[in-house]
């Protein structure tokens, strides 16, 4: 497995920035999108063969739950829902299970609604 932190050439951006207010993150900080709908991550994942693969994400959301789609090269193939960890400060796992092509896939994270995404910290693939 890979993992991709925010510095990580596969991890392409954010609509928004990138925080390291809340402890526990990995790496340098974490993704944290603005408060709306349609607010995205991006990452680029290199498959070695066309399979699918399971996307885990970790995360941390003090809110209720922000539910997201989970699209890939343009095509939303799961839902993942980020519920509540309690705290901004405490990071869990959320996962989906995907179809990727060989070669770079593009893999985005895509609020579904008007809180934006969880504050991510990692895509391990
Ligand atoms: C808090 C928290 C942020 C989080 C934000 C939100 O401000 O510190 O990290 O992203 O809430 O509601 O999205």
């Amino acid at each position: 497995a890979v993992t991709l932190q925010e510095n990580a050439a596969g991890f392409c951006g954010v609509d928004g920035t990138i925080d390291s207010n809340n402890a526990g993150f990995t790496g340098s900080g974490f993704a944290n999108t603005e408060n709306l709908i349609g607010t995205r991550i991006r990452w680029s994942v290199n498959a070695t063969s066309a399979s699918d693969y399971l996307l885990d994400w970790r995360f941390a959301n003090g809110g209720i739950a922000r539910p997201a789609s989970v699209r890939i090269n343009g095509t939303n193939l799961a839902n993942v829902d980020f519920p509540t960890t309690g705290g901004w400060t405490s990071w869990s796992q959320a996962s989906a299970v995907v179809s990727l092509e060989a070669g770079e896939n593009s893999v985005e994270l895509v609020a579904d609604g008007s809180d934006g995404l969880a504050n991510i910290d990692s895509l391990t693939v």
